[in-house]
């Protein structure tokens, strides 16, 4: 099949291209109003752009059917200029999928899923206690484009549980053990996830002096 994005509802390009554009990592976002009131939604439009200096970008939609009305997350970035990424592993799958639940706003999503805070180190916008890893942001800008919002965050912390960390050795490192960490992907909007456990395959990079070599042999 073909499709035409020109005669394209809306809705129809977000269910294809979601299921393309896949896997794609999920941040598991909390923020704070200007009262301390504290929020918590996943966004899989999300990845890192550039490291130096390290920024993050994520796509969030208005609300639906709701006018130009934004999602509570991007609201709050604006408002308070801070927001943490929490990342999404296998254990947690379920507790993130009840932070997208569209509760009433005096409803706490965390409350709901049954989670807890810890102090971040930077922001004043705790991190998810049960995420094993976490990035503190703050907002480098917010473009406004058609109905949607792109947020790009500059990271100003991680944290990342010890036993997730190879440790820096002989000027390499530190690395993330990504076989461990279990991370999730998501895949399309009929709720489909990837895990990546026992996925990895290492394809090592190769210098030109290697493929010269290799032509060679
Ligand atoms: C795995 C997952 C990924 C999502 N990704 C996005 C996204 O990239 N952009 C978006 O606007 N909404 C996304 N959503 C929907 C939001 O999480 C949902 O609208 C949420 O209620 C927004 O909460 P908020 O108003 O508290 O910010 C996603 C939902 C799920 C379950």
């Amino acid at each position: 099949m073909k499709f035409e994005m020109e005669k394209t509802p809306a809705r129809q390009i977000y269910n294809l291209l979601i299921g393309l554009v896949a896997p794609r990592p999920i941040a598991w976002v909390t923020s704070m109003d200007e009262n301390g009131r504290l929020n918590a939604a996943p966004f899989s439009a999300y990845n890192y752009l550039c490291t130096d200096p390290p920024i993050v970008g994520m796509g969030v939609m208005n609300r639906p059917g709701r006018g130009f009305l934004p999602k509570d997350t991007a609201r709050n970035i604006r408002r308070t200029g801070e927001f943490v990424i929490n990342v999404v592993t296998e254990d947690l799958i379920e507790k993130m999928n009840i932070c997208a639940t569209d509760f009433p706003a005096e409803v706490s999503e965390l409350e709901m899923a049954g989670l807890t805070t810890a102090p971040s180190s930077v922001v004043k916008v705790p991190r998810i206690a049960e995420a094993h890893a976490a990035l503190e942001c703050k907002e480098f800008t917010t473009m406004e484009i058609g109905r949607s919002r792109i947020v790009l965050g500059r990271v100003v912390a991680m944290f990342v549980e010890d036993q997730f960390i190879v440790p820096e050795q002989n000027g390499a490192g530190p690395y993330i053990r990504s076989e461990e960490l279990h991370a999730m992907g998501r895949m399309n909007g009929l709720g489909s996830y990837v895990k990546t456990r026992d996925a990895f395959v290492t394809v090592p990079r190769i210098s030109f002096e290697d493929w010269e070599k290799g032509k060679r042999s």
